[in-house]
Order: structure tokens, then C-alpha cells, then sequence
């Protein structure tokens, strides 16, 4: 089976060096995507897993991962000493090339900042009595996942693609379909331990310098690097079971969505296909399951979860069935949510999924360093990739926005707390609020749609309801705007305590879309 991972793309490379040399290398990426991303993508990516899965495998066999942290974050001290010395000139940022991360931006700043090597990408310990763990920030949901499950734990919010990055969904956001219990990934959080500005080593959590700890979520690495965090771990059973219910009425949607919300289930989500058409899923852990209705959709050759789920709304009744678990944790990562149909029309067609699925998806990273300068400004032309939390009591007048400016789907619904703790996102009111993440991926349908000014219109929507946009997406607020929707004091304040005005820019000048390729 290596040896037909390994000469399979070895193969294709070649064939694809030819290939680039009679037609040139644009021309291809441009007009042939599939063609490309199937025949030198799709294996490359194998490639790339294979080898990282090997190094981590070797990390842990042949050295103890904890004892190098002590030493690797002592040269992330130094780099930053370092860059006192040189006198405090560009500010920092972590050396990770921009193309690595999930995000579709491709930041500008990566080519003007001092980058610091944050070379951290182990899970340290687990602590099954406290019932913790403890990471580095570039460990990923697939790793710990990996790590994790076989031991019988988990996180207790798991955001889906594998490829996230336990420092990217902490200094950024990360949500799931347990998050209307949990909060957000960084509301599963202990403690985090950052090196700052000055280069010292501090470790915060509630008790423990508690202005640090509620100010680092979604603060996009300006107020320190982070070097490891804490995460609550809870008891993993080996099966999900789900239950679908196909709905068929715009009053519906809202009004089954927030019923299943505050009932007892673990999970709950909602995929909508239409003004009037969604498919609502709730869904707990269990040990056992009834045989005949295990549905391992994480396997290659299985339909894509949207698909499948989208069967229930043909078929016009709903249905129960038993997912192992980790196959629920990852059932959009073989899709990318839905983002892959675009890119390679047939790949659901059960012939393709048969003969390659098992190279799916191609690495969202290797997309983004290939796709060229065209494919990138079409993108931004034509495509959105957004996700707004808005308050759970305006989904109804939120999809209608959404249908009016957009008029994409599927579109993703998740629940999520939103505990009142101080920070940059809180509800506006001093008491816990239910929360909603709508997610828009895709080509949108709606006549007249312009990037910039359709989501200026939809970012004026979300401030009017007390909602924010996730800033891994495009943002075309201005810096007053963008103040109005995150509250800044805290944040303000630590800028200040902790001298970061030199060494980090702001958040916004790091999110917005001036500051982007
Ligand atoms: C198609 C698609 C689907 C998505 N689906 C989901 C989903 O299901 N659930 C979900 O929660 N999110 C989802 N996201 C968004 C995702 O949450 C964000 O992109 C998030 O920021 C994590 O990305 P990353 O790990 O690549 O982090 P990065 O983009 O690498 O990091 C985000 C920011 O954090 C900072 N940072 C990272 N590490 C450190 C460090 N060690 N020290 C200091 N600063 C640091 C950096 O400044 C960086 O700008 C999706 C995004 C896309 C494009
Ligand atoms: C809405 O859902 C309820 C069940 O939750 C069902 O009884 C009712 O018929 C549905 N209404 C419409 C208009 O579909
Ligand atoms: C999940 O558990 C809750 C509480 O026990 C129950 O009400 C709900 O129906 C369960 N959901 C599924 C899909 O089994």
C-alpha cells in the first residue's frame, strides 16, 4: 500500500512537469482546474499526509515531546530578544506562511513583519484524572482526534476539518455542533501560555491573570505568541447517534432548530437548501449501536454528508443512524463542507469515489499556494466564504438576509453559548445568550451580487442585531465599524500593560481586507 502511495504521485508528477511545460503552468491552473487538482494535487496531498503522519509518529516513538517544548519555547524567547536587541523595527508574526492556513486570506503583513519561528506542533499530556490535555498551537483537530480517540477521550467542542489548528481556533474562532453546550473552542479552554512582547514566558487562565486569559480569544496573535493551552477533555463513546428531520416551511426551519436547541441533545445542526427547504440533525454519543443502521460516512467511497443529508429532504421523512465518531467529527472534511463540487464537479459521482476517493480532499493549503493570482481575484469576485453569529432569536430574519443578499446554499447552521465573560465577543446583555453561526460557502446565485458591497450590506446586518463575523473571512468593515462590533476595552487595556504597540499591529489591521493580498 506505501509503495503505491509513495510512485503513484511520483508518476503523476512527471507526467504533470510534461504537461506544464507544453501548455504553461497559468493556462492550466486556470482553465483545467480539475484536471489539475486531481492529477498532481490529489496525490501530492496524500504524499503530504503520509509524511507528517510519519514524522509525528517518529516524534513520539523516538523523543519525549515535552522536554523539547521547554527547549523550542526557549528559542521562540530568544528569537523575540533578538528582535529587541534590533531594535523593536518591523512588528512580529508567526513565521507559518500564509498559504498553510485554512483561512482564505493570504496576509499581506507575512512580507513586512519580522517573522518568529514557532516551530510547536505536538500534543504534550493528557491528564485523564484533572481530565485535560495539554497541546502546542499547531497541533491539529485530525491529530488530536487521532490521539485522543482511541484513548477513550475528546474534546468537547471538535471543530470539523481536520487541518485546524489548535492556536488558529484560539486566537481566532472555532465552532461545533456540541458548541450550544460548550461555548466556542476557546470556551473549552483552561489555560493558555503565551511568550510576550518582552519576550518573557507567562501562563494565564481564570484565576491566573484572568485580563490575559479572556483577552486572547479572537485577538489574531497581537497580544503575544502563544506556546501551549489547556483544553478540557471529556469521555468518547464509539458511535453517534443521529437523527434527521427534513423540514419543509420557512417557519419551520426556525422553529424546529431552536426546539431541538434547548432539548437535551449533544449535537445539533442544520444544513438549509433553501428559503424554505433545510435539513435540522441532533444527535448524541452512545456506546452501542443497532448494526443495521451503522453508517460509516467517512469512508472514501461514501456520498459526501451533504448529499446524503440532503436524501432526507427528498425522500421527505426523516430517519435514525448510528456514525462512528470520529466519522461525525469529520463529515464535511471529505467535501470541505461544500466547497469541493466547485472545484471538482464529478466528485461525488460514485465511479470517482470509488477509483480516488481515497485521495479526498486535496489539502486546503496546497489549493491556496497553486491557485495563481487569476483563480485567486476570481474568487473574490464570485465567490463568499463567510460566517456571521447573529442571536439564535433572529434566524429567521437572519436566513432572510441571507436569502436577499446571497441567495446560497446549502448553508451551514450551528447553536452556539455565548457565555458573558469579558473579551472582545460577548453578548451585548450581561447574561449567557444562545447564538447562531451561519456559514455561506460557495458561488452565490442572487442577481447582482458585488463582494464588497453585498458583504458590507450583510456586515451593517449583523452589527444592527448585536452579531460578528468571524475574522477569518474577508471583512470589509471600517476600523470604526469593526470597534462598534468587538468590544476593544479590555483589549486595549493589555495592549498598553503589555507593550504590544510595536511588536504587533492590531487586529483589525491584521483581519481587514486592506491589510490582504
Ligand atoms: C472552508 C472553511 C471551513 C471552515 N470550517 C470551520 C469549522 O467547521 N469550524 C470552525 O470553527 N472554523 C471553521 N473555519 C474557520 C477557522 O475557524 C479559522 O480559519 C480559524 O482561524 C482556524 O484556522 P487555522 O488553524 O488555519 O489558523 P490560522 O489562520 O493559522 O491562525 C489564525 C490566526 O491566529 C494567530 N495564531 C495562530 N497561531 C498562533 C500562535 N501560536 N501564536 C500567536 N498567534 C497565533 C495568527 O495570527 C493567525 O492570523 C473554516 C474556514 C474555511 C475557509
Ligand atoms: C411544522 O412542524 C410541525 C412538527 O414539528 C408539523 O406538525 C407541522 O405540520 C409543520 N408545519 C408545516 C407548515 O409544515
Ligand atoms: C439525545 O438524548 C436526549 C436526552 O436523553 C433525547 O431527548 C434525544 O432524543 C436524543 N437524540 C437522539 C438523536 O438520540
Amino acid at each position: 500500500m506505501l509503495a503505491v502511495i509513495l510512485t503513484l504521485p511520483a508518476i503523476f508528477c512527471c507526467g504533470f512537469y510534461l504537461w506544464f511545460k507544453i501548455k504553461g503552468l497559468e493556462y492550466v491552473v486556470v482553465h483545467q482546474r480539475w484536471i489539475f487538482v486531481c492529477l498532481f494535487l490529489l496525490p501530492v496531498s496524500v504524499l503530504f499526509d503520509v509524511l507528517i503522519s510519519f514524522r509525528n509518529w517518529i516524534t513520539f516513538k523516538m523523543t519525549s515531546a515535552p522536554k523539547k517544548h521547554d527547549t523550542r519555547v526557549r528559542d521562540i524567547q530568544k528569537q523575540v530578544r533578538e528582535w529587541m536587541t534590533d531594535g523593536c523595527e518591523q512588528p512580529m508574526c508567526t513565521a507559518r506562511p500564509g498559504w498553510m492556513t485554512v483561512s482564505p486570506r493570504v496576509a499581506k503583513y507575512k512580507h513586512t513583519h519580522r517573522k518568529i519561528q514557532v516551530n510547536l506542533i505536538d500534543v504534550l499530556e493528557i491528564d485523564t484524572e484533572r481530565q485535560t490535555v495539554r497541546v502546542e498551537p499547531l497541533a491539529t483537530m485530525g491529530q488530536i482526534t487521532a490521539t485522543l480517540n482511541p484513548l477513550g477521550w475528546t474534546l468537547p467542542v471538535l471543530p470539523e476539518l481536520d487541518d485546524l489548528t489548535v492556536g488558529g481556533l484560539i486566537m481566532g474562532v472555532g465552532i461545533e455542533t456540541s458548541s450550544h453546550k460548550h461555548g466556542l473552542f476557546q470556551h473549552t479552554c483552561l489555560s493558555y501560555e503565551l511568550v510576550l512582547a518582552d519576550g518573557s514566558l507567562v501562563k494565564c487562565s481564570k484565576d491566573e491573570d484572568p485580563d490575559l486569559f479572556y483577552a486572547v480569544p479572537w485577538s489574531y496573535g497581537t497580544l503575544g505568541f502563544l506556546v501551549a493551552a489547556e483544553i478540557k477533555i471529556i469521555p468518547a463513546k464509539k458511535f453517534v447517534k443521529i437523527e434527521y428531520f427534513p423540514v419543509k416551511t420557512t417557519e419551520n426551519i426556525s422553529k424546529v432548530f431552536k426546539d431541538k436547541v434547548f432539548g437535551e441533545n449533544e449535537f445539533v445542526e442544520a444544513l438549509v437548501y433553501s428559503d424554505h427547504e433545510a435539513v435540522i440533525m441532533t444527535a448524541n454519543q452512545t456506546e452501542n449501536a443497532e448494526a443495521e443502521k451503522v453508517n460509516a460516512i467517512g469512508n472514501y467511497w461514501k456520498p459526501w454528508f451533504f448529499k446524503h443529508v440532503e436524501s432526507y429532504l427528498k425522500k421527505g421523512r426523516g430517519g435514525v443512524e448510528y456514525i462512528p465518531l470520529r466519522h461525525y467529527y469529520h463529515r464535511h472534511t471529505r467535501s470541505i463542507f461544500w466547497e469541493l463540487q466547485d472545484i471538482i464537479p464529478f466528485g461525488n459521482n460514485p465511479i470517482f469515489r470509488y477509483l480516488c476517493g481515497w485521495m479526498v480532499p486535496p489539502k486546503i493549503s496546497l489549493l491556496k499556494l497553486t491557485q495563481g493570482e487569476t483563480i485567486r481575484r476570481l474568487y473574490e469576485q464570485h465567490h463568499v466564504i463567510q460566517d456571521m453569529l447573529v442571536p439564535l432569536e433572529t434566524l429567521d430574519s437572519s436566513l432572510k438576509c441571507f436569502d436577499k443578499e446571497l441567495k446560497l446554499y446549502p448553508l451551514w447552521v450551528c447553536p452556539m453559548l455565548l457565555p458573558s465573560i469579558p473579551g472582545m465577543v460577548h453578548p451585548k446583555s450581561d447574561q449567557d445568550e444562545m447564538f447562531v453561526d451561519i456559514g455561506a460557502y460557495g458561488e452565490p446565485k442572487r442577481d447582482g451580487f458585488k463582494a464588497r458591497d453585498t458583504v458590507r450590506r450583510l456586515e451593517k446586518y449583523v452589527r444592527s442585531v448585536d452579531g460578528f463575523q468571524m475574522l477569518y473571512a474577508d471583512c470589509y468593515m471600517t476600523k470604526e465599524e469593526f470597534r462598534f462590533m468587538f468590544d476593544h476595552s479590555l483589549y486595549d487595556r493589555l495592549r498598553t500593560k503589555l507593550n504590544c504597540c510595536k511588536a504587533f499591529p492590531e487586529v483589525y489591521d491584521k483581519v481587514s481586507k486592506a491589510a490582504r493580498l
